[in-house]
């Protein structure tokens, strides 16, 4: 299949109509869009990623308006929390409405929507005249891409259009909100933070994923996040002795610098965050054997940051 670039939202939204499935630039990460609608278009996205089909995709609208069209009940707790984070980057799981084919979220009965602040997301989606579904756009089990040429490496000749933009603001994914209940429970960390949801409702609850347990967000049991290299976290910027072809991210010069492959030092946690999946890329492309990511404070964006580090420590 071609794979067509362009930067602009119309030409990309002609290919969702055909039922071809397009890569957007969103503030968190890149998606990989299909029509909630059509199951057909839906399962290209599967094939496309490699994608395991027990995973549930999240819903992206551009008004508020049209969360109707694809939730049967926005709860109490969900109105609040649209009032104060749409359009941002989180994600709220609702029940889902009887017109959103179940491929799209695995066999569920709730679906997670999102409305993304980033104008040519919300161009490109209002175009399409329908919410898309949309996973991060890169092949099952890679870091998600923050720019149009990692969506390209991954994906170019499996999805009909990537819409070109910018490296994504936030860098990581968004935060993921279960509201089915009246107390909103945390299942995935993200840019709007714990504390910042507090704020709108301070019951909210933040569920520390332990592997043993069975997933309550479904893709959280899957290994995401990882480059080749191996992911070693480190407490402060005294990195261990370089045996290996090695690399380091953090907020401080580690020790032993000039000893590193690649360095990367970010200003403050938000650089950290929005430099770590292209720097996991670099680094395999590169050769690296061992990432080392200097550790930070688990609060604010901190929390999820360290999420994915974690994750791609673990294996
Ligand atoms: O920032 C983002 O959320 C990006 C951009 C493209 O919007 N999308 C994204 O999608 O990260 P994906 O498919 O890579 O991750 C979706 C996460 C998975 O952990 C999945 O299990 C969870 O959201 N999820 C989706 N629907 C759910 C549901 N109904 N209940 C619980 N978890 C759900
Ligand atoms: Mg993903």
């Amino acid at each position: 299949m071609q794979t067509t670039l362009t930067d602009n939202p119309m030409v990309a939204a002609e290919f969702i109509r055909a039922g071809e499935i397009v890569a957007f630039p969103t503030e968190t990460v890149y998606g990989l869009g299909a029509n909630i609608f059509s199951a057909d278009a839906i399962q290209k996205i599967f094939t496309a990623k490699g994608r395991p089909t027990d995973n549930p995709l999240i819903a992206h609208v551009s008004r508020v308006e049209d969360i109707s069209r694809i939730t049967s009940k926005i709860t109490l707790a969900a109105q609040k929390l649209i009032t104060a984070f749409f359009p941002g980057p989180l994600t709220i799981v609702l029940p889902k409405h009887a017109d959103v084919p179940s491929v799209a979220t695995a066999g569920l009965e709730t679906i997670g929507v999102r409305m993304p602040r980033h104008p040519l997301a919300q161009k490109f989606i209002a175009a399409c005249g329908v919410p898309l579904v949309a996973p991060s756009a890169n092949l099952s089990g890679k870091p998600s891409p923050t720019t149009w040429q990692t969506v390209a490496a991954d994906l170019t000749g499996k999805i009909a259009c990537i819409l070109q933009g910018e490296q994504t603001d936030v860098g990581l994914e968004s935060t993921v909100v279960d509201c089915t209940a009246e107390i909103p429970v945390v299942l995935r960390a993200g840019a709007i933070t714990l504390e910042q949801l507090q704020e709108i409702i301070p019951a909210t609850k933040f569920v520390a994923h332990d592997n043993n347990q069975p997933a309550r967000s479904p893709g959280l049991k899957y290994r995401h996040y990882s480059p080749q290299a191996r992911v070693v976290i480190v407490p402060n910027f005294n990195a261990p002795a370089i045996t290996k072809l090695c690399a380091y991210i953090g907020l401080h010069i580690p020790v032993n610098a000039s000893s590193f492959a690649r360095v990367q030092i970010c200003q403050d946690v938000t650089e950290y965050a929005r430099s770590l999946f292209l720097f996991f890329r670099e680094c395999d492309e590169a050769g690296v054997q061992e990432i080392f990511c200097e550790a930070v404070a688990e609060s604010g964006l901190g929390l999820a940051l360290m999420d994915r580090i974690k994750r791609a420590a673990h294996r």
